[in-house]
């Protein structure tokens, strides 16, 4: 478990527009990186690129490799819907199956990919998985209750109990943290540090604080105007990029003077 991950010149377009331009990034296995930068400059669209989710969007496609160790999973003969379930994605807003139980949705990847398991197989995997995402104690009496009736953050907890159900390398989140309360933020901040023993993991967040308290790495992407396409400006250690960054435009966002 816990694979690196690598983008080579990549390039993600919407029809004509190219969103984020010539990306070069290596992610180490069993780490945390942050993604920061102002709203626009395509960090959603960059890691949505990571796991095959950006072509998606109609007219939506992104050239380049992107390497899981060795293999460009980035490839047109490789399966996306494998990729999907071997670099999993965590949404901005909690997204359970309401009317599933809270059992149902820890195990939906399996029955969307019509795999069938034993009883004791499910069983193992729903506390493994609840346990994983530091949701078991507050659930394992009501497993057959719906998902919709968790509070915000155990819902959340609950799509990365969904996540890790299925055993990924790669964990992305999308500013998972950002409909939360700040309890339940310190509670998947906890649970990212955690994650980090078993698999590799990327966070898109807004909030630089929680990049300079979860990221091993983080990663500054900036855009030059409205309509130009996002860049990589600056990956470093998260202490270099908040304490000494080398870049300008990372050192004039840090400091709060633009974005
Ligand atoms: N579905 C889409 N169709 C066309 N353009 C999009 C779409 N989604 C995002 N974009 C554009 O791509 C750029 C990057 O957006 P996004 O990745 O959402 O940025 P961020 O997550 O950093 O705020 C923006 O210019 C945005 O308007
Ligand atoms: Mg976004």
């Amino acid at each position: 478990m816990a694979k690196s991950i690598e983008a080579i010149d990549l390039n993600c377009y919407y029809g004509d527009f190219l969103a984020v331009k010539d990306v070069n990034i290596k992610i180490a296995p069993r780490s945390v990186t942050a993604f920061i930068g102002p709203s626009g400059c395509g960090k959603t669209t960059f890691l949505r690129t990571l796991n095959r989710m950006h072509e998606v969007t109609p007219g939506a496609r992104a050239e380049g490799q992107i390497l899981l160790d060795d293999e460009n999973i980035n490839s047109s003969d490789v399966d996306p819907v494998r990729v999907r379930s071997t670099v999993g994605m965590v949404f901005q807003r909690p997204n359970p199956f309401p009317t599933m139980s809270i059992r149902e949705n820890v195990l939906a990847g399996y029955q969307l990919n019509g795999i069938r398991l034993s009883k004791s197989e499910s069983e193992a995997i729903l506390e493994r998985s609840l346990t994983g995402a530091n949701l078991w104690n507050e659930v394992k009496d009501r497993l057959d209750r719906p998902g919709g009736g968790l509070s915000g953050g155990q819902q959340q907890r609950l799509c990365i109990a969904r996540t890790i159900a299925i055993e990924p390398e790669v964990i992305l989140m999308d500013e998972p943290a950002s409909a939360l309360d700040p309890i339940s933020t310190l509670a998947i901040e906890d649970l990212i540090h955690e994650l980090k023993e078993d698999y590799t993991v990327v966070i898109v967040t807004h909030n630089m604080q929680q990049a300079a308290r979860v990221a091993d790495k983080t990663a500054f992407f900036n855009l030059q105007a409205i309509g130009e396409p996002g860049m990589l400006i600056e990956y470093d250690d998260t202490t270099t990029i908040f304490n000494n960054p080398s870049n300008e435009q990372t050192e004039a966002y840090i400091s709060g003077r633009f974005g």
